[in-house]
């Protein structure tokens, strides 16, 4: 991870959960990370927290399904930290709903969010590196085990989150093409402990289905990114799936 301080990364949904994990170790390690969120007071309570650390944690809002919110944050990145090395497309929602009866609306904050929202900030941030000539740079998209199967009944959350595959593999075979050594990885996480359940309005006799279940900590997906970062720059991991030990799915 040596190679990476004093760099910039960019992780969006740094307000809650995986996405305050990853900010909060990546500053640990001296990295200069920008967090996005529409809860930007929650972004500002943390890094006010990582004060005594070597890196530095910037808040800055941004509701990430709102284009013209994604560009002007990147524009600030790039005026004021003079670039990107590191993007996480983190953020996202579940948003409870079912096929037969929608509502729609929520179907399509879940793709404005989770599908549209992290390639907007991937081609923002990929439009920045190529501008400055940052070739090592890596883009990490959270993705989900419900990326790869149809584990739980949130069918809608789960099309993203398939999407999410695609894209990951997409966009490597783009870099390849033009011989970047941008590196893409999509991480997979099972069952994580954090806000998601309750942010996603899922009724209480769903969650029952699930408390059960063994969770991962938050921090245990942070610790998947440092380990995909602190590859040597020829190693892409290109999918990790990280799972709680006993969980049924
Ligand atoms: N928890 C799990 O079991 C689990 C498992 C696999 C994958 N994941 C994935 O992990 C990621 C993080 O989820 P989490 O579990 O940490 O949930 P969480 O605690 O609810 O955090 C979600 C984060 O996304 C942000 N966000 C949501 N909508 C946004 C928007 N329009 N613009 C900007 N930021 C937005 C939220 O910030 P604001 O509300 O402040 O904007 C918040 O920081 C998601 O992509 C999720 O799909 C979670």
């Amino acid at each position: 991870m040596e190679r990476w301080a004093g760099r910039v990364a960019v992780v969006t949904g740094a307000s809650s959960g995986i996405g305050a994990a990853i900010a909060q170790e990546l500053v640990k390690k001296g990295l200069k990370v920008v967090g996005l969120a529409r809860r930007v007071e929650r972004v500002e309570e943390l890094a006010n927290s990582l004060e005594s650390a070597s890196g530095k944690l910037y808040s800055l809002k941004c509701d990430v399904s709102k284009e013209s919110d994604v560009r002007e944050a990147f524009k600030w990145v790039k005026s004021n930290l003079g670039g990107i090395n590191i993007l996480v497309n983190n953020a996202g929602v579940c948003d409870f709903n079912t096929l037969t009866d929608g509502p729609v609306q929520k179907w399509r904050n879940i793709i404005d969010i989770n599908v549209l929202g992290l390639s907007i900030c991937t081609k923002e941030a990929l439009e920045i590196m190529n501008e400055k000539g940052v070739n090592d740079g890596h883009i990490i998209h959270i993705n989900s085990i419900t990326g790869h199967g149809t584990p739980f009944n949130f069918y809608m959350y789960s099309a993203s989150k398939h999407a999410v595959t695609a894209l990951t593999e997409g966009l490597r075979r783009e870099l390849v093409k033009k011989n970047s050594k941008i590196r893409v990885t999509s991480i997979s996480p099972g069952s994580v402990l954090t806000e998601l359940g309750e942010a996603s309005g899922i009724p209480k006799e769903v969650l029952e289905d699930f408390k059960d279940n063994p969770f991962l900590e938050a921090k245990d997906v942070a610790d998947c990114i440092l380990y995909v970062l602190g590859t040597p720059p020829h190693v892409q991991i290109h999918e990790l799936t990280i799972k709680p030990v006993g969980e049924p799915m």
